[in-house]
């Protein structure tokens, strides 16, 4: 039986997972608010509607006759759009929204860590009263990670003592008004991603990822969805050991143990810091842009996974090609505080074909362009509008290059000049995945431990 997936989201990372999806035998529908002009091209038929609306995603599911579903964004995961297809027959790869409270409820996620004594929790305490948390500011000794309960797209977190001063945190507490404030632990070390696919109790891992959030290069300015990301050819990144990496997978699976009847992709974010690995947080999705330094290099097939799960099989062991991966965000003017929506961007695809057939001796697109072999780069849409007459921007980020390499410098190298394909209207932290970053997260590390 040839097996129809429908897929939630029109971003980057959903462009990534469109592809690994069309790399298989099955027919791939899509859907989203906006059309991403790289998905619908991959895609049968690419619905507009909204992935926050249960009842139009099932009816969506309904109409292509979809077998399968793999959902995208968090908004839709915490509208209950997992329950709406796995009601209607249709298994969604992706968490009910009772579990995927792991990330849409941070307080929740905490309490969780804390009675399942799972490891890497750091110290917290949840509030319902601004005045109250404003105290625990006073009263606590050490720097403190400002965090809204619910989602915020990243972007509400105030870290104490780095971003902001106490009198400013309190400031920021008393202005906005959130529900539920949690105050914990501020982490210092360098952030890492570990993504798992997770069905029948069962977890398979995926390479380490760094995400770069604030905004500007040298990681100044607010904090966004995620700039860009790198990945080594190796399972960890430059700046951890083997057995960091193992400590964060020990972590996922006394999750994914607590967890019972998870699915979908549980991605820690963790920090490695002098005492060892911490979690920052959990998502319940893959992340964006992990996504896309992950997607490209699994040589598993992607439909494999998904009919195991559904079928309450084992899940095939995953491999991956031994290849580093850099992955730049364009993004909108003035994103993410007042991003320039609805404005017209060109992407020249011919020059990211250019750069394909520099490196690889073979011509032209296909393929190459779109990520089947060795080194290259590959061009992922995301939250950009297709219309009639050209491609507009919404108020998040407009597409990515991802570089696939030998060595995470070779990858970088390959992106800035596939970046010459940008046009006007857009930003690029240029400088993720460059040698002097990469290098100062290792002797940032390094210092650390030296402390120990
Ligand atoms: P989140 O909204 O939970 O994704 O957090 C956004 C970003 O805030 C994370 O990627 C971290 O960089 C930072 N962050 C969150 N919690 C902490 C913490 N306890 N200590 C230090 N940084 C944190
Ligand atoms: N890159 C961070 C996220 O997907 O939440």
């Amino acid at each position: 039986m040839t097996e129809t997936v429908l897929l939630v989201g029109g971003g980057g990372r959903e462009h990534a997972i469109a592809r690994a999806v069309a790399a298989t035998d099955a027919d791939l529908y899509a859907c989203a608010g906006n059309r991403n002009p790289g998905i619908a091209r991959l895609a049968a038929g690419f619905e507009s509607l909204d992935t926050t609306n249960p009842a139009a995603v099932t009816a969506c599911a309904r109409e292509v006759d979809a077998t399968l579903s793999v959902i995208g964004p968090e908004a839709a995961l915490a509208a209950g759009v997992a329950d709406a297809l796995d009601d209607a027959g249709v298994y969604a790869f992706g968490p009910r929204e009772d579990e995927a409270r792991i990330e849409t409820d941070k307080a929740y996620q905490r309490r969780f860590m804390r009675r399942h004594d799972i490891p890497g929790c750091p110290d917290f305490e949840t509030f319902e009263n601004t005045e109250a948390a404003c105290e625990h500011i006073d009263e606590y000794d050490g720097d403190l990670a400002i965090k809204p309960a619910g989602l915020t797209g990243g972007k509400g977190v105030r870290l104490i003592g780095d971003q902001v001063t106490a009198e400013e945190g309190k400031a920021y507490i008393r202005e906005s008004d959130y529900d539920r404030i949690l105050l914990e632990e501020r982490l210092v070390g360098e952030e890492f991603t570990v993504q798992a696919f997770v069905a029948n109790g069962q977890l398979r891992v995926t390479p380490a990822v760094q995400d770069h959030k604030r905004a500007y290069e040298g990681d100044e300015g607010p904090n966004t969805g995620g700039m860009g990301s790198y990945s080594d050819a190796e399972l960890e990144l430059p700046f951890m050991d083997r057995e960091d990496y193992r400590e964060a997978v020990d972590v996922l699976q006394a999750t994914v143990d607590a967890l019972e009847g998870y699915k979908g992709v549980l991605y820690g974010q963790f920090m490695l810091t002098a005492e060892g690995v911490e979690v920052v947080e959990f998502n319940a999705r893959f992340g964006d842009p992990e996504a896309m330094n992950t997607l490209p290099g699994l040589n598993t097939d992607f439909l494999d996974v998904l009919v195991a799960a559904r079928e309450g099989d084992s899940l095939p062991g995953l491999s991956f090609a031994p290849k580093a991966t850099v992955c730049k965000y364009a993004v909108p003017e003035g994103y993410p505080t007042d991003p320039e929506s609805g404005a017209r961007i060109t992407v020249d695809e011919g020059t990211i074909d250019r750069v394909n057939a520099r490196h690889s001796g073979e011509s032209g697109a296909g393929a190459a362009a779109d990520g089947a072999v060795g080194s290259r780069v590959i061009l992922r849409y995301a939250s950009v509008d297709e219309r009639d007459d050209g491609i507009y921007t919404t108020t998040s980020r407009a597409f990515a290059v991802v570089g696939v390499a030998d060595t995470i410098a070779a990858a970088e190298e390959m992106v800035e000049e596939a970046l010459d394909a940008a046009g006007d209207g857009v930003r690029i932290r240029h400088d993720i995945g460059k040698p002097d970053p990469v290098q100062q997260r290792i002797d940032h590390v390094t210092e650390l431990r030296g402390e120990r």
